[in-house]
């Protein structure tokens, strides 16, 4: 049982940055897994679109948050592999789904920084860990990372440090990982116009002006800017990208 066309699975494919990666990826030739936290409709919706380009899709339910879950995770990736796309391991797996959480340092709660570090980090760390044995050797992770690792804004210490050390797992996980003839990036996208952290860019004119103001190609970001990217990242072409730090925010605090 075996089926040449690659699969990619997406954590939170269902909006936002995920959805785009998982459509411009289908469009790439591959076919598509998706994961959605809360919102089946959303998932639905992107499968259909996949579908209608001609590529096969589907989604399951995950909380990245939840590591204990992982393991009942992969043993419904597995069957859903089997059943509906005639193959037993994937090929590319982006780690893409998250919450924005504002929390000053002065002001962080235990619980806060426990969320943001078990989807950020801790979930991003052991979801790759378990994917192992049912990711293809030559094939592909993506972490998805943000601007702020490299520059600072107040309100997101936990939620920066979190990527940060993504970041650098991502180096590990390339040089580990490596042997089986696999590649380990990070995408990090500057501020794109999401539902994420509740949105509000898009009507937000003032902020707009920021962003542009600290931008060298001055205009906000919308997904179409990041989703090709990673979708590159899950080809052969980009197989000789490795354990990079990918900046996509049109030259933002340079
Ligand atoms: N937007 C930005 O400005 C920006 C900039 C830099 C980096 N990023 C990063 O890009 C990634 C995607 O952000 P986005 O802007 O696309 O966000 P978004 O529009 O809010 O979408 C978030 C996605 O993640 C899923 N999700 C949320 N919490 C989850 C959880 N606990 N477990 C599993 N899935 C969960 C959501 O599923 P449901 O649909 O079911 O809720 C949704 O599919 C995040 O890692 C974020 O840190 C975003």
């Amino acid at each position: 049982m075996s089926t040449n066309t690659k699969i990619a699975l997406v954590t939170g494919g269902s909006r936002g940055l995920g959805r785009e990666m998982a459509l411009n990826i289908a469009k790439k030739g591959l076919n598509v897994i998706i994961t959605y936290n809360s919102r089946k409709d959303a998932a639905d919706a992107v499968i259909s679109e996949i579908e209608q380009l001609g590529q096969k899709a589907a989604a399951l339910r995950l909380n990245t948050g939840l590591i204990a879950l992982f393991d009942d995770f992969f043993s419904r990736v597995q069957d859903l592999l089997e059943d509906k796309f005639a193959a037993e391991k994937f090929d590319y797996l982006i780690n893409n789904a998250g919450i924005a959480l504002q929390s000053p340092f002065a002001e962080t709660t235990e619980e806060a920084f426990d969320e943001l570090i078990n989807i950020h980090y801790k979930g991003v760390y052991f979801l790759t860990q378990k994917a192992l044995p049912f990711l293809n050797d030559n094939g592909g992770i993506v972490n998805i990372s943000t601007g702020l690792t490299r520059f600072s804004y107040p309100g997101v210490s936990v939620y920066a440090s979190a990527k940060a050390a993504v970041e650098v797992a991502t180096r590990y996980m390339a040089k580990e990982l490596g042997n089986r003839g696999i590649n380990v990036n990070v995408v990090a996208p500057g501020p794109v116009v999401t539902d994420f952290g509740g949105g509000g860019m898009e009507d937000n004119e003032q902020m707009q002006e920021y962003m542009k103001s600290i931008t060298a190609i001055p205009r906000i970001a919308y997904p179409k800017d990041i989703g090709p990217v990673v979708a590159f990242l899950c080809t052969d072409e980009a197989k000789w990208i490795n354990a990079q730090r990918i900046e996509v925010s049109g030259g933002m605090n340079l």
